[in-house]
């Protein structure tokens, strides 16, 4: 079989991105995919737009000009509803700093895209119980999010990211709040897990040392992806 045109169903697949701030082009024609199963680092310098393009291939932002295909559909020809269920359901997050809710418990956090996707309570507590435990913190679900180290808020996002089993997940700096010890855990779980369940991750990171566990790496430079380099 030959075709002129090899259509291959990336994970995310996004063409010639371009997204201005006022002033600021934070994207100026960025070119990236994210193959289904892989670990996608994504390195550059601070302001080079690694999260700006983060947020339009999750469809958080939408770009000026370009497209985003996500798990076979057009971002662009959807509503923000269809957008936004498309994320809670297929996407999960992980967010320098953990971004977890303060008032909550761990257990709650991570029921949450569970509770929000309407999984039955009971259902939902119980798969937050498995996920805590499987990163490390089981028995400690009762615990208000406000009280726990920033090691330990970073587990539990990484189990509230994966817990409602996403085919993709977008880590933005994921242990950029964290020592070099309690980083290399929480990229190890994130990964693992990651991988065992056949998900496709885009890692976005400053640190060469977390970008070699990626089976690619993609370097930005002033709002482009400048090209593919060897973890
Ligand atoms: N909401 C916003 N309003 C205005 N300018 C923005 C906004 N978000 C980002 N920018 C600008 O767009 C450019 C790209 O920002 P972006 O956050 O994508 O960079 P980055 O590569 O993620 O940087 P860092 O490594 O520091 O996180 C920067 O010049 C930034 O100041
Ligand atoms: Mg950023």
């Amino acid at each position: 079989m030959t075709s002129d045109v090899m259509v291959v169903d990336h994970a995310v697949s996004a063409q010639d991105l371009h997204l201005d701030f006022g002033p600021t082009r934070a994207l100026r024609g960025a070119t990236i995919e994210l193959r289904r199963g892989e670990v996608l680092a994504l390195m550059g310098a601070s302001g080079s737009g690694k999260s700006t393009l983060l947020h339009c291939l999750a469809g958080i932002l939408r770009p000026d000009a370009g497209q985003v295909r996500v798990l076979g559909q057009e971002l662009g020809t959807m509503t923000e509803r269809q957008r936004s269920a498309l994320r809670l359901a297929r996407m999960g997050f992980v967010l320098q700093g953990g971004e977890l809710i303060p008032e909550l418990t761990l257990a709650e956090n991570v029921a949450l895209p569970l509770q929000l996707t309407g999984t039955p309570h009971r259902e939902a507590a119980g798969r937050a119980a498995a996920m805590l435990d499987a990163v490390g913190l089981g028995g400690a679900g009762d615990r208000r999010t406000g009280a726990v180290s920033g090691g330990e808020a970073q587990r539990a996002a990484v189990a509230r990211a994966l817990v409602h089993e996403p085919e993709i997940v977008f880590a933005d700096e994921p242990t950029g709040a964290l020592d070099t010890v309690n980083g290399e855990q929480v990229l190890e779980l994130l990964l693992t897990s990651a991988r065992a369940r056949g998900a496709s991750v885009l890692l976005v990171t400053h640190d060469h040392r977390v970008a070699a566990h990626a089976d690619r790496l993609q370097v930005m430079r002033d709002g482009t992806v400048v090209g593919e380099v060897e973890p």
